[in-house]
């Protein structure tokens, strides 16, 4: 007789991740996974190649030399970091520590598709407030919080939508959640936010000793495939996720890597200028097509279609992959008649506008 996984993992369903490969197409423009388009800083790449030869050894690396990276790129404090291979580790990691069975974790409803995904592999139970089209409601959050609430979790910005919580939202929440409530912001698109009332959640980390942010090397950094991401908490927090995580938390050429993108400030500003402007003339011109385009402050776009046959989403999606290009399909119902877009190169994004006007006009 086969062995059962341990009860409420069987009904976990996969985590769609964006498809890569159109057959007939062997560099198909891929729009579906918020990869950075620019890849690593060239100083990056080369210490990943330097540290390859070495990649026999077990990655006894000296975390701190990074999080000393980390800390002055972003004035934090670099005993305050725990890393992991990946953002989606550290997330899953921090869960699995605060919440079990019979609690709660609170998110928004359209938020991060992983979200229920870590609640239930931890045990507990996922909890999902109404948002207000794609944008969170700290009201209706708040009002799923309960005495068996553990945590609440939030990306901020979001994915998919691209929305993002000013600093007062996020603050007016943070302060009317019980002060055993873990509240965890998922910050992987931080360095794109580029709205005037953003404000990164590590200051709340500094003033609250109830808040967790993680962060990502995959987004900005254009350190997808190497698989880096780390928290921000307060030093009870990092010694447990520390002690209970792998024994060897990044490997030896992401170690190397993300030290040199970090300090390459002017790659970054680089892929920070390129999104901006893509950001802005796509949705300039989906919007002059007549799509709904929800605000962004990521590296990618959320866009709605028109319920008119021959223009739906699924439609759309037909048509681009016709085309070559791969945009984000959800199969959920709330995202039915949307795609989503991540920033390309140029002429990806040349040929992405021109190809959505020829399906529109069609
Ligand atoms: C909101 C959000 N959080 C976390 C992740 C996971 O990122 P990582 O590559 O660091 O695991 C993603 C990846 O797309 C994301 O969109």
């Amino acid at each position: 007789m086969a062995i059962s996984p341990r009860q409420g993992l069987a009904a976990i369903d996969y985590y769609m991740v964006g498809i890569s490969k159109l057959p007939g197409w062997d560099d198909p423009v891929k729009l579906s996974s918020n990869e950075s388009v620019l890849g690593m800083s060239p100083a990056a790449i080369e210490a990943a190649q330097r540290a390859i030869p070495d990649s026999h050894l077990y990655p006894e690396v000296d975390t701190e030399i990074l999080a000393e990276a980390l800390a002055e790129r972003y004035r934090l404090n670099p005993d305050w970091m725990a890393f992991g291979p990946g953002s989606d580790e550290v997330l899953q990691r921090i869960v699995n520590t605060f919440s079990g069975p019979g609690e709660e974790l609170v998110h928004s409803k359209n938020a991060y598709m992983q979200f229920p995904i870590y609640a239930k592999v931890a045990g507990a139970t996922p909890v999902a407030a109404d948002d207000n089209d794609f944008h969170y409601d700290v009201d209706k959050i708040l009002s799923k919080v309960n005495n068996n609430t553990r945590i609440v979790l939030l990306a901020n910005p979001d994915n998919p939508s691209g929305s993002c919580l000013s600093a007062g939202e996020i603050r007016r929440l943070h302060a009317a959640l019980p002060g055993n409530v873990l509240l965890i912001v998922d910050s992987a698109y931080d360095e794109f936010a580029g709205a005037d009332d953003y404000e990164s959640a590590t200051n709340l980390v500094h003033e609250y000793d109830n808040v967790i942010v993680t962060r990502s090397f995959s987004k900005v950094y254009g350190m997808a495939g190497l698989r880096l991401g780390w928290c921000y908490g307060q030093p009870q927090y990092i010694e447990v996720m520390t002690r209970i995580g792998p024994s060897f938390p990044i490997n030896t050429a992401a170690f190397a890597a993300g030290i040199e993108a970090v300090k390459d400030t002017a790659h970054v500003d680089k892929v920070l200028a390129h999104n901006r402007r893509w950001i802005e003339e796509l949705s300039r011109q989906f919007t002059t097509m007549g799509l709904k385009v929800y605000p962004s402050q990521t590296n990618f776009i959320l866009v709605g279609f028109s319920t008119e046959a021959g223009k739906t989403a699924s439609e759309a999606n037909t048509w681009l992959n016709e085309n070559g290009i791969i945009p984000r399909q959800f199969a959920l119902d709330d995202f039915s008649n949307k795609l989503r877009f991540t920033v390309g190169k140029d002429d990806g994004m040349e040929k992405t506008i021109a190809v959505m006007r020829e399906f529109l006009n069609r």
